[in-house]
């Protein structure tokens, strides 16, 4: 990647515009599995995340949505399947090669170092360096344009400790940290778990912003509010499994209730074109 130090031209981040809708997938999972001992945490998992499009993850407690964030970011390798990226089957090693191809996790404690302002966190580990002194200068309006593409107005200063943030701005830093690193998949695992009124308002606000400027986007939430007020797609695993997937329009509370707590639903409308239900198996004659 060109954005390490020592570079004297950092390429700034892609600018936030609406990209027309949704487009290919850059991330798509086939026959992912991956156990733990005796718990088998995944198994036959088919997923598609289309660029432009929220893709919101849904399940009970344990049904295996970190670990699916954790093989996408790198953190684990599934014991069977393909990871397709960008068309290509990929092995993720470890996050840093996750990051390298573009996939930013953003998790709910975010590793963002208390002790460093802003600008510090934004550039940690890619600081623009002329001539063996790092540029500040330049990183700071690197990192306010970053944070004004994606109209993040509540900070006071991108010279603030993150330590003195709102779980909501620290959100905000991640998000314009993965930005900058031209990330093309941007995975939230819980995003708005911690947060109050106004500051959840912004992060969906943020994450819609991602998607309308051509991301795929990933959300795992258990929070059925946020979720339909942001996701374009749905996904409910159920005991590891997909239990259903498809466009959001094909879903309703209800229906979302019944997939997350019993991995099936009488009343999931069976033909929404691209809706795949393990639920329409179930249909009593
Ligand atoms: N590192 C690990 N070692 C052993 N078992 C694990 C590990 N990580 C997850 N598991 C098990 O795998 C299953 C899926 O866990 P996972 O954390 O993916 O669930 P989740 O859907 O994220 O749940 P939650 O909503 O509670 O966060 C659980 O049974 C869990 O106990
Ligand atoms: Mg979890």
């Amino acid at each position: 990647m060109a954005q390490t130090a020592g570079n004297s031209s950092y390429p700034t981040a892609p600018p936030l515009r609406p990209s027309g809708g949704g487009g290919e997938s850059p991330l798509l999972l086939r026959g992912i599995a991956k156990s733990f001992g005796a718990v088998q945490a995944l198994s036959s998992v088919d997923l598609d995340l289309p660029a432009g499009k929220v893709t919101a993850l849904l399940g009970d407690n344990g049904a295996g949505k970190s670990t699916l964030v954790k093989l996408i970011s790198g953190i684990f390798a599934p014991d069977e399947g393909s990871i397709i990226w960008e068309g290509e089957p990929v092995r993720l090693r470890t996050p840093k090669e996750a990051s390298e191809l573009g996939i930013a996790t953003v998790y709910q404690d975010l590793a963002l170092c208390d002790n460093l302002d802003v600008v510090q966190n934004m550039f940690l580990g890619r600081e623009i360096v002329r001539s063996g002194v790092m540029d500040e200068a330049e990183m700071e309006t690197v990192a306010s344009r970053t944070l004004e593409d994606l109209s993040v107005t509540t900070l006071s200063s991108t010279r603030q400790l993150v330590a003195s943030l709102s779980g909501g701005q620290r959100q905000a830093v991640a998000v314009a940290k993965a930005v900058m690193a031209r990330a093309r998949l941007v995975v939230f695992d819980e995003p708005t778990a911690a947060l109050g009124v106004s500051q959840t308002a912004m992060v969906l606000d943020l994450i819609s912003r991602l998607a309308d400027a051509g991301m795929a986007v990933m959300v795992i939430s258990h929070n059925l509010n946020d979720v339909f007020r942001v996701a374009d797609r749905l996904a409910v695993l159920y005991l590891g499994q997909i239990a259903a997937e498809g466009p959001i329009s094909g879903f309703d509370p209800a229906n979302v209730v019944d997939l997350i707590t019993t991995g099936k639903s009488a009343r999931l409308a069976p033909s929404q074109p691209g809706m795949e239900a393990a639920g329409k198996e179930e249909e009593q004659p």
